[in-house]
């Protein structure tokens, strides 16, 4: 539906070009865009060195007095979002997690907001990253969201919350520059919001062991005789501030010591707070081992680490325990009095969807085994690498330029949520490929970082309020094919770099006419009410002579050595189309690649049409020109002349010509699926879908807007209809036979032409046949006839065994009856749109003129707002 509803968007534009330009010079209202430059500053206090704490949602920074930590407002991490505050009565016993859990900042509008924070040399370093999420009923809607967290350009995490109190997501994680992104990405299942986010720096060669791989807190355990009663340890006791919960193992007793452990030693690698070794459980019953099991997602590996420190003093004896764990035993060790020791196993698989360790201990001994702390972590791989740097840095200048604070995060990942106007290549790194900020209220000049992005193939900065001149470095993007600079106001000339990339048909640029300081338009001051974009071309008047006149010589040439074998296709198209279009076929080339006029596919208004193939194997339409065609040289030279420089994927591309004496060819690129008429009226084709359908009607349609409008002088078809629409083997459409008018509308400046070679019957515009002109009107009116030929599957003229009807006089009285189902072609059975098919027929009745405009605009205003919802 949405589909259709686009594809017909596009077909509409031909028909409302100009109401659309004129809606878009409407809305194109200068705004303020709020500057809210980041400032980072060095986050760490003294009192917490190599921290970064931010209470999302708080105005101010503080002090906390329940752990000892300065927390700071998130106004300097993050542009966007609002602040509230929670329901207190869900946080009562909240000692632990002190005020962060009183507020939140949520994110309503963007899919995608992210924090920044900033560390000194954070650089390859590892950190333990802590993003809390209290709801607290905090938007009144009783509803807890649920969203995607991103750490970087990569997927951490889903917040799933169970209840409206507080959960936090921690990973340890290496970064890889000093800021690191923390995302909250829209999943259309609730407005993302976030607490807290917390930094802690971790040690490198402990936990990850240098290894590449992300480890997810599952849970840090301090084994004890207070489950669920004290609060856990945290900072300052923890000098990494871990939280570790309370816990007991099954069938297990505590057992504590008052007496200091020694936590400097060498042996306490994880840097365990005495708190948290001072307790430990040992079974109930001496001769027991302690052993636990729990469930994982067998998807992922796990590390686990054991932490131990003997409690208790005896004489003659020391502990001596081992692990195992899903059948992998490591030790036995022997516990020293209060000194610590810790063992990990490192991505563990999981048995049975289990995580099993059993701690037994030997019979040497003869003491029970004992457990201080434990810690699960899960193993997480990420794969995607963040934006080329050097795209990063120039769009991160353009952001700060135009202030996007909309634009958060990596500008192309994660995919799905790259930057709004961005479109990106995704290959390891990506790149931005192309920028649309068309009608983006930007200020200003052009910012030549756009330079810098060098693999972008598109840029659109029509309709802002841009000004200054256009930055000739843009012409040094080496994959640029199209630049809209259309609807600002900008000044002075096009630079002449940009103009010969243009000239060469290398470039596809557009801009405001009245921008150059030649006017070519004498009557300028009409033409003030619109802003009409003019795909600049390539046909300035010395362009053509300086062709004609290297045609010219060529053919001189040629006449001379007529025997030699020349262009290779293949090869000079690599150095751009221009040149091979400069070096017509000889004859006996021609002669060649039809292999003698072998295969007719066709024959037009200009001669037969014969199927061939250039020598590279290229399968291509050869048109000849018979001598005894009455319209003769003028127009041969006038399609040769104009395909030559007409290039768009909806037309139909001139690949070469021969003119030899009276032998005149034209050679162009082949279309394999045949003309519409073949589709849409012969009886041996499949029948065309509506999709199918719909898809020719705008590519026929931006064909034509490409004539109309892209070309300077436009070009006039008048001669629109299904035969002269070729169809490529994917269904693409292309339109055929254009330009043959040409040589006749360059003389005048209304680009309208007397009849002197009348269009097919029936495709007409009836009026302005009866004045004797046709213009991009009577174009508009075909392409319409056209589209109810789409529409109903019937030809232009339908024979009825009286007499012969002409379609807007079958299809009128259908539309008065309202039954689309009539309209449609019934070989389309139900396999269409209702609202999509209506949409078609509004829009053939105001191409063909069987609307009043204003019911047009009507219709039209319509459809944006179908567009929108
Ligand atoms: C925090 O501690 C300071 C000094 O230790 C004290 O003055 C202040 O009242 C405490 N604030 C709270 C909320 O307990
Ligand atoms: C970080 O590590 C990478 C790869 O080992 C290395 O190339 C880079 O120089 C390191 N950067 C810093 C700042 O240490
Ligand atoms: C979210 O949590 C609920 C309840 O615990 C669970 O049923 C659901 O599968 C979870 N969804 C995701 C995406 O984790
Ligand atoms: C990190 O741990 C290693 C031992 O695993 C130790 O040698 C090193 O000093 C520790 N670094 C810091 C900064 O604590
Ligand atoms: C780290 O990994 C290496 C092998 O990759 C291993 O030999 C070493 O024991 C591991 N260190 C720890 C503390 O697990
Ligand atoms: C230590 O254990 C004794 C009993 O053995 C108990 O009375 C005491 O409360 C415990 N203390 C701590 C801090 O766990
Ligand atoms: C301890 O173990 C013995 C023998 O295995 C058993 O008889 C006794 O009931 C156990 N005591 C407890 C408290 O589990
Ligand atoms: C897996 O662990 C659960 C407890 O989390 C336990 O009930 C179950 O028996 C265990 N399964 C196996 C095969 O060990
Ligand atoms: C840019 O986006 C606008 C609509 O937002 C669209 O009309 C225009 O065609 C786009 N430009 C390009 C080059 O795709
Ligand atoms: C700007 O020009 C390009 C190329 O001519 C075109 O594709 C694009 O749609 C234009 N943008 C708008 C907003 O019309
Ligand atoms: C060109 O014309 C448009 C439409 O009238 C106007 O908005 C724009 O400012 C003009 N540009 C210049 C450079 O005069």
């Amino acid at each position: 539906m949405l589909h259709n509803l686009l594809l017909l968007f596009v077909f509409v534009i031909t028909c409302f070009r100009y109401l659309i330009l004129a809606t878009a010079t409407a809305t194109a209202t200068a705004g303020v865009i709020n500057n809210n430059d980041l400032q980072r500053r060095k986050l760490a206090t003294d009192e917490n060195p190599g921290f970064v704490s931010i209470d999302c949602g708080v105005e101010d920074d503080y002090f906390d007095n329940s752990t000892g930590i300065r927390f700071k407002s998130d106004t300097e991490f993050i542009s966007s979002g609002e602040n509230h505050d929670t329901f207190p009565e869900y946080f009562l016993n909240n000692e632990q997690f002190g005020k962060r859990y009183e507020t939140v900042r949520s994110f309503p509008n963007g899919m995608k907001n992210c924090y920044t924070p900033k560390l000194e040399q954070a650089t390859n370093n590892s950190f333990r990253i802590r993003a809390s999420f209290a709801y607290g009923n905090y938007d009144r809607k009783n509803k807890i969201p649920k969203f995607d967290l991103y750490l970087g350009v990569n997927y951490w995490t889903t917040v799933n919350l169970t209840n409206f109190e507080g959960f936090f997501y921690e990973i340890i994680h290496v970064f890889p520059a000093d800021t690191e992104y923390v995302c909250l990405a829209n999943t259309g299942t609730g407005t993302p919001f976030i607490s807290a986010l917390e930094i802690r720096p971790s040690n490198i060669s402990t936990y990850g062991n240098g290894s590449s791989l992300e480890l997810i807190n599952i849970g840090l355990y301090d084994l004890s005789s207070y489950p669920g009663q004290s609060p856990g340890v945290r900072y300052k006791d923890d000098i990494y501030d871990r939280v570790w919960y309370p816990s007991q193992l099954p069938r297990s007793v505590p057992i504590n010591t008052s007496s200091d452990i020694d936590t400097q030693g060498s042996g306490n690698l994880y840097k365990l707070p005495v708190e948290v070794l001072r307790t430990a459980v040992r079974p109930f019953n001496g001769s027991n081992s302690l052993s636990y099991s729990s469930s994982f997602a067998s998807s992922y590996d796990y590390n686990l680490y054991f932490h131990f420190a003997e409690l208790e003093f005896f004489e003659d004896k020391q502990r001596e325990i081992s692990i195992t764990v899903n059948g992998i035993t490591q030790g036995p060790f022997t516990l020293e009095y209060l000194k610590p020791l810790s063992i990990s196993f490192q991505r563990l698989r999981t048995v049975e969807g289990n995580i099993t360790f059993t701690i037994s201990t030997t019979m040497e001994s003869g003491l029970p085994p004992i457990l201080n702390a434990l810690e699960y972590y899960q193993l997480k791989q990420f794969t995607d690498s963040a934006t080329d740097p050097s795209d990063v840095n120039a769009i991160m200048s353009i952001k700060h330029t135009y202030n996007r604070d909309d634009w958060q995060g990596d500008p192309c990942l994660p995919k799905g949520y790259s930057w709004s106007g961005l479109s990106c290549h995704f290959g390891s790194p990506p790149r931005i490929i192309s920028l649309n900020l068309s009608s983006s209220k930007l200020t200003g000049e052009i910012s030549p970082s756009l330079a810098h992005l060098l693999e972008l193939q598109s840029i659109d900065l029509s309709y802002n309020d841009l000004t200054g001149s256009v930055p000739d470095v843009l012409a040094t993007l080496p994959k640029l094919k199209s630049l809209n600079i259309s609807g600002n106001k900008l000044k002075g000339p096009i630079p002449q770099s940009l103009k010969d990339k243009s000239d060469h048909g290398s470039l596809l640029l557009s801009f405001d006419e009245n921008q150059t300081s030649c006017h070519r338009d004498p009557c300028e001051g009409n033409s003030k009410k619109f802003i009409v974009p003019v795909v600049v071309s390539i046909i300035a008047a010395v362009a053509l002579v300086i062709l004609l006149s290297v045609l010219f010589i060529f053919h001189r040439k040629r006449k001379r050595k007529q025997t030699e074998v020349v262009n290779n296709t293949t090869a000079s198209n690599k150095e751009g189309f221009l040149k091979s279009k400069n070096q017509p076929f000889t004859y006996s080339e021609i002669v060649t690649i039809t292999a003698n006029f072998k295969t007719g596919i066709g024959e037009g208004g200009f001669g037969k049409v014969f199927h061939g193939h250039l020598n590279d194997g290229t399968p291509v339409a050869v048109k000849l020109l018979s001598s005894s065609s009455k319209q003769g040289y003028k127009e041969f030279q006038a399609e040769a002349q104009s395909l030559m420089i007409v290039h768009h994927k909806n037309l139909v591309s001139l690949i070469g010509y021969c003119k030899e004496d009276d032998h005149m060819a034209l050679v162009y690129e082949f279309m394999s699926n045949g003309n519409l008429r073949q589709h849409l009226f012969s009886t041996n084709t499949t029948v065309l879908n509506w999709n199918q359908r719909l898809q020719i009607a705008v590519d026929a349609a931006q064909g034509l807007d490409y004539l109309h409008n892209g070309c300077k002088p436009p070009i006039v078809h008048r001669d629109l209809k299904p035969s002269n629409i070729l169809l490529t083997e994917n269904m693409q459409a292309k339109i055929a036979d254009f330009g043959l008018s040409r040589a006749f509308s360059m003389d005048t400046s209304t680009s309208s032409i007397s009849t002197a070679l009348a269009g097919t019957p029936g495709y007409i515009d009836p009026e302005l046949h009866a004045s004797g002109t046709l213009n991009k009107k009577s174009d508009v009116y075909s392409l319409g006839i056209i589209l109810f030929e789409l529409i109903t599957g019937l030809p232009v003229q339908i024979k009825n065994t009286e007499h012969i009807m002409h379609i807007v006089d079958w299809v009128t009285p259908m539309i008065e009856e309202g039954d689309i189902r009539k309209i449609i072609d019934p070989r389309l059975g139900s396999d269409f749109d209702v609202n999509a098919a209506w949409k078609a027929v509004e829009i053939a009745m105001w191409c063909a003129q069987l609307l009043e405009q204003e019911a047009a605009a009507a219709s039209f205003s319509r459809m944006l707002v179908l567009q929108v919802s």
